[in-house]
């Protein structure tokens, strides 16, 4: 077949044709059909996923690993069941599969948990464009250990500089840790690369860290092949409710490090002298955990395999090429990061020129077009990029080139009332 015919398919499968899968796509925002075009912030949630969450409130709420009742059992199973989902969806073992809030916190268990094996001269390296979840954990366990945390520089089209993460990772390099994607820049990061690289010159206990919150929705995903020692993500990115995060660990790290949190469903014996903890993954899971987040986390991947990541990628791929050439079409209009869609997703971020990103955003609201507007919770790189906010796109399966083409429109609107 054709690639153009290929192509096509891929467009019919999708866009328009997932858009009745969303029921809040078809609202009104400002009385205007809602174009959403934030999924990075957070993605919309299909009916699938709705549904299961209403089905367990509904048929078997109970909690879960405690009831010896038919209901908690039934709880149980679906819980279990979706970690096991969850693990074949990044190709690892169920009991590396931790439960947490989103990225943020299952980063903040791996600092948490590693800081006593951290030593004086040792260093951590990260990159310019790590969200502020990517970074202020690693700064903050720096500054407590008295270490150096180091930042792979981007290069000028908004890369990473390969050069420059060579001269940053060297033996003493205890963590390196990296988004998979950018979320202002789009830029897809060679964390394979990065990965081989630490582990080689790193120190002899070296580990990677992936920040995959961006890339879950839009990517294949397969830990063994990326090479990576933890991978983070949030349910909420990838058609899932908020609150539900995972942390995936190799199974022998997992295993040596200390509890990140003490209570109820992660001990195996608690006596008036001590207590022995359960094992993974439990271990890292106190407290009743988000029971109806999971079961729907769980549904939003097999929303996502009921499609194909494959699919899904080339039509974003496709898209993302549209969305940059319309928007280079427009006079005064700066693209921060890739200005083509290889090795890039379909987060966009960009500047009009005289426009400030905040005002830009709500002249778009007006439009019932969603954007986000400031530092995306990347201050560093913002200053790297010289600029104090960028207006930022981010496209998902259900977008299509007439959300874009109203964006456009809008854009030049927002400049006529700006210019005027
Ligand atoms: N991290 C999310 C974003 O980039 C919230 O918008």
């Amino acid at each position: 077949m054709l690639a153009a015919q290929q192509q096509e398919q891929h467009i019919g499968l999708l866009g328009e044709a997932v858009k009745k899968d969303f029921p809040l796509l078809h609202t009104l925002m400002n009385n205007k059909p809602i174009v959403y075009l934030d999924s990075a912030a957070t993605s919309q949630k299909p009916r699938q996923v709705l549904d299961a969450i209403q089905r367990y409130y509904e048929e078997y709420n109970a909690n879960v690993h405690r009831g010896i009742y038919a209901l908690s059992e039934k709880a149980t199973t679906a819980y279990e069941h979706a970690r096991f989902i969850i693990a074949r969806f990044i190709n690892a073992m169920p009991e590396e599969i931790i439960f947490t809030r989103g990225t943020t916190e299952s980063l903040n268990l791996i600092a948490y948990t590693n800081v006593k094996q951290l030593r004086q001269g040792q260093n951590i390296v990260l990159t310019q464009m790590e969200h502020h979840s990517n970074l202020v954990p690693w700064q903050q366990l720096a500054k407590e250990k008295g270490i150096g945390v180091r930042f792979i520089r981007i290069t000028p089209e908004g890369r990473l500089d390969m050069d420059h993460a060579h001269q940053c990772i060297d033996h003493n390099t205890k963590i390196v840790s990296i988004t998979h994607i950018s979320n202002v820049l789009g830029a897809v990061n060679p964390v394979k690369e990065i990965a081989i690289l630490a582990h080689e010159r790193g120190a002899q206990d070296c580990i990677v860290v992936v920040d995959a919150a961006q890339s879950i929705a839009h990517t294949p995903i397969n830990v063994k092949e990326l090479g990576c020692d933890f991978l983070a993500f949030s349910s909420h990115k990838m058609f899932g409710p908020t609150g539900v995060g995972i942390l995936y660990g190799r199974k022998e790290l997992l295993d040596q490090m200390p509890p990140f949190q003490y209570g109820g469903d992660m001990i195996r014996e608690v006596r008036f002298e001590g207590t022995t903890f359960a094992e993974l993954p439990h271990k890292f899971e106190a407290g009743t955990p988000n029971i109806a987040g999971v079961i729907g986390l769980a549904k939003a991947v097999e929303y996502i395999k009921s499609i194909g990541m494959e699919k899904i990628q080339a039509y974003e791929h496709e898209l993302t090429t549209y969305a940059l050439a319309r928007l280079q079409e427009i006079d005064g209009l700066t693209i921060y990061g890739p200005k083509t869609s290889e090795q890039r997703s379909g987060v966009i971020s960009f500047s009009v020129h005289g426009l400030h990103p905040h005002d830009m955003a709500q002249l778009l609201d007006r439009e019932g077009i969603c954007v986000r507007g400031g530092h995306h919770c990347c201050m560093p790189l913002m200053s790297v990029l010289q600029v104090s906010g960028t207006t930022r796109i981010s496209l998902s399966l259900y977008n299509t080139k007439e959300d874009i083409d109203k964006l456009v429109t809008a854009i030049e609107a927002a400049k006529q009332v700006f210019y005027r």
